[in-house]
């Protein structure tokens, strides 16, 4: 089987942000505790801080990631983390029916922030708490001093103000199960008045309103428009969330999920443009997609019969090769809307539907999914470009006929990249891109994650089963390259 696609600057999507490659840290799990925080672990250092994590999250090459939740953040008291740690209350965690310990909190994330080198993207909790809270965060985290919360967060030990971008306006208040669960107008109006006061302690920040849930949800749709109808000038961007897995021995319907990830941007797209004609204004609202990953929701029985523990192991998925190749095509969806979509968050970092596994007190482990997100990080740079992709196209029972070829391409200098994965799972599938846009290149390498068995993982007790080969055979003759792609395979070729 044979695709084909083209490569050509004048194709260019928009420019790639690297906050498309962020990720979330949640306290939820083992995500903080144990994930990236377990002091007494040989590797960590003097504040509890995982070494052989933080190796891992900067090879992941993260760039935001969003904090504390999640479900989280709708039951939380942020001032339950800060100052000295014998004084931090244990709560119980109502989201995932977990003891919270507060030994991390705000500032202990800064600073983690800071070593990992990401931004953090802080949430604010509007579920049981309001305008005021929200207020009192920025001011805690952002404002230089002389005032009550900046003088606290001083004499906390955190003389340099936090200088924190990008603030989520809640999370998932669309969802029944959310702590503090609102309707679209009662959410609306609450995210309107809590930009505004967040803006009048920090006029820098940018904010992202709560889209719906996932696109599934009853609601979605008409929350988007009315959260948007109060919030539009207030606001930069509205979220989205989605998860994804294999229903019913379903491969060749999984493998298409990207599908609906096109879909629901373009749904979000729509309707952000929609309030935006009715409100007469020509501000664009943003995406930013900041959940988003393979998620076997369907083998997590549901936290209401959890037992109240710390750092519980929950939703530890234990990822396979097919799952890295579905998050590949997401990526490649991702940065197919780069236009409108400026941040991404996988979810989550550690442990918790992970690309980074631990074991506590013992060793960590990439799974499959970290390499098409780190190669995704590490090459996708400078311009996204459109690929006009022609490919053979396959039945599955979810999303009708779907072409085999996912792909995206980006561009930067003399640096020509192609991201691809064949959702076949017999045959690989050739592949060959006209070059005449982009005359004179030739392949760098062409790397791969493939592997004849597509259900085999990574363990911390077998951490290289899977990871990515340089494949041999990707040539440029004249103006075409020619590459096979591996069944089932994720892929990236690099051209100079
Ligand atoms: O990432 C796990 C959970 O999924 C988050 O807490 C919530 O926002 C979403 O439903």
């Amino acid at each position: 089987k044979q695709a084909q696609l083209k490569l050509d600057p004048d194709f260019a999507i928009g420019e790639v942000d690297r906050r498309l490659f962020g990720s979330f840290v949640e306290h939820m799990g083992r995500c903080v505790y144990t994930g990236i925080y377990e002091p007494g672990h040989p590797t960590a250092d003097h504040e509890g801080f995982r070494g052989d994590v933080l190796d891992l999250v900067r090879e992941l090459g993260v760039s935001v990631v969003r904090y504390p939740g999640g479900n989280f953040v709708s039951g939380y008291r942020w001032e339950d983390g800060t100052g000295p740690r014998e004084d931090r209350p244990t709560r119980l965690d109502l989201a995932w029916r977990s003891i919270e310990t507060n030994e991390v909190g705000v500032n202990e994330f800064a600073t983690w922030a800071r070593r990992a080198g990401v931004s953090p993207m802080m949430a604010v909790n509007l579920g049981t708490r309001g305008v005021r809270e929200a207020a009192d965060l920025v001011e805690y985290c952002n404002h230089p001093g002389g005032t009550y919360w900046s003088d606290l967060r001083v004499k906390h030990g955190q003389a340099e103000p936090h200088a924190i971008s990008l603030w989520c306006l809640g999370n998932e208040l669309d969802g029944p199960w959310q702590t503090g669960h609102k309707t679209a107008q009662e959410y609306g109006r609450l995210a309107a008045e809590a930009a505004k006061a967040m803006r009048q302690v920090d006029p820098g920040i940018e904010l992202v309103a709560c889209g719906s849930s996932n696109s599934a949800m009853p609601t979605f749709g008409a929350w988007e428009a009315t959260v948007l109808e109060h919030t539009y000038d207030h606001v930069d961007y509205v979220s989205l969330h989605a998860y994804y897995e294999e229903f019913d021995g379903d491969l060749d319907s999984f493998l298409a999920c990207a599908q609906d990830m096109d879909q629901f941007i373009g749904a979000v797209v729509a309707t952000c443009d929609h309030v935006g004609a009715k409100l007469r204004r020509r501000k664009k609202i943003r995406l930013s997609f900041d959940e988003w990953n393979v998620w076997y929701a369907r083998r997590f029985p549901g936290h209401e019969h959890l037992e109240s523990q710390h750092a519980p192991r929950l939703i530890e998925d234990n990822y396979h090769v097919a799952d890295a190749v579905v998050v590949g095509s997401l990526l490649i969806t991702l940065l197919r809307h780069a236009d409108r979509v400026s941040v991404a968050c996988q979810a989550q970092l550690a442990n918790v539907i992970a690309p980074i596994l631990t074991e506590p007190g013992g060793g960590v482990c990439r799974q499959t999914i970290f390499y098409p997100f780190a190669q995704a990080a590490r090459f996708a740079r400078g311009t996204v470009l459109r690929v006009e992709p022609t490919s053979p196209r396959y039945d599955t029972a979810r999303f009708g006929e779907v072409p085999l070829l996912s792909a995206v391409a980006t561009q930067d200098g003399e640096e020509v990249t192609v991201f691809a994965v064949n959702r076949s799972t017999t045959e690989s599938l050739g592949l060959t891109a006209n070059l005449r846009a982009v005359p004179g290149h030739e392949v760098v390498e062409h790397l791969a994650l493939a592997e004849a068995d597509h259900t085999l993982t990574n363990t911390v007790a077998e951490p290289d089963r899977v990871r990515p080969r340089v494949l041999a055979g990707a040539s440029v003759t004249g103006d075409v390259l020619t590459a096979e792609l591996p069944a089932l395979s994720w892929n990236v070729i690099r051209l100079r």
